[in-house]
């Protein structure tokens, strides 16, 4: 009887020496929730997570550096909804974008999530016409009116989140007409339609008050599609694409992987990080496996509400 894959296991280094991949902090991009209060609320479906006040984020950003993270996502949650909030610069995801790159300048890549679904009544993430249909004009303009303001508050990149048709190349060209060719564009461009989104919808109070996203969202039946949106996003001139959530698509990021040159991210969504926190399995286990089995898929930088518990145990081992 053969020992042979014993001997690749048998130790503590040896297993770390033999495995394909391996954990950084830089690999780790951390999301954070914006608020215009002046307190800290936790989220209640979402163990550890908070949303923040401007205030906070001076120290949080330095700890975010001094952990070895490279990137935040910025999710302004703003507490009066109005149809043009996404683009009011005074707004709580401008003015935190602002605040972090005061605080650490280019040594945090700053993403801005860009989507209407957290300022809108109806919790959708473009404009709906009277009949539920998607005005598409009208949702363009909006998120490009937003993109623009989020470049100029001082985002790296902004992450188009709303899975509306046309919207990178929308996003592109409103960018270099404000002179703003240097902010890139990381398209949300395989987002699954789930049910994973939930306790998110919690922290930024946008579930959609009528219908749902399953118009616009991909279906978990087809990984086709996902590969068809993201190249269409790419030849609009995205610079990177995520795919989302991740664990029950490793078969997308794989894919994605092998399909196209450019980064390919993913979401550990909401629901994912809920799992893990929810007390049913060893937190810190789950975290380190999920996230490796992300990364072994093809993710070149995986999103997660854990990025920093992670990079602090990854730099204490
Ligand atoms: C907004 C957006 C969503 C998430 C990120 N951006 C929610 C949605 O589509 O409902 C989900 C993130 C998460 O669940 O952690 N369009």
């Amino acid at each position: 009887m053969s020992k042979r894959l014993h001997r690749l296991r048998s130790t503590r280094a040896r297993r770390d020496l033999f495995s394909e991949v391996h954990l950084t902090p830089g690999s780790l991009c951390l999301p954070i929730f914006v608020h215009d209060l002046d307190e800290e609320t936790p989220v209640a479906s979402l163990p550890g997570v908070v949303r923040h006040p401007i205030s906070a984020l001076p120290a949080l950003s330095k700890s975010i550096v001094a952990a070895g993270i490279r990137s935040v996502l910025v999710f302004g949650i703003p507490s009066q909804k109005s149809a043009d909030g996404a683009a009011d610069p005074d707004g709580p995801g401008p003015r935190g974008i602002a605040e972090v790159k005061q605080a650490v300048g280019d040594d945090l890549v700053v993403i801005a999530d860009t989507c209407l679904c957290s300022y809108r009544e109806d919790g959708h993430c473009g404009v709906l016409e009277a009949d539920g249909s998607i005005d598409l004009a009208a949702s363009l303009e909006a998120l490009s009116a937003a993109a623009v303001t989020q470049a100029r508050a001082g985002a790296d990149l902004v992450g188009p989140s709303d899975m509306m048709d046309g919207h990178v190349a929308a996003i592109r060209s409103a960018l270099d007409s404000d002179g703003r060719d240097m902010t890139g564009i990381i398209s949300y461009a395989a987002k699954y339609a789930s049910s994973f989104y939930g306790p998110f919808r919690d922290a930024a109070d946008s579930t959609p008050s009528h219908g749902d996203r399953r118009g616009y969202q991909i279906h978990p039946g087809t990984s086709t599609q996902a590969i068809a949106s993201i190249r269409r996003d790419l030849e609009e001139g995205a610079d990177a694409v995520i795919v989302k959530p991740a664990l029950p698509y490793l078969d997308v990021i794989a894919r994605t992987q092998q399909s196209i040159e450019a980064p390919v991210w993913a979401y550990q969504v909401s629901g994912e990080y809920a799992m893990i926190r929810s007390g049913a399995v060893d937190e810190r286990a789950a975290l380190v496996e999920s996230l490796t089995a992300i990364r072994r898929a093809g993710a070149d930088v995986t999103i997660t509400y854990g990025a920093l518990d992670m990079a602090r145990w990854l730099n204490d081992r």
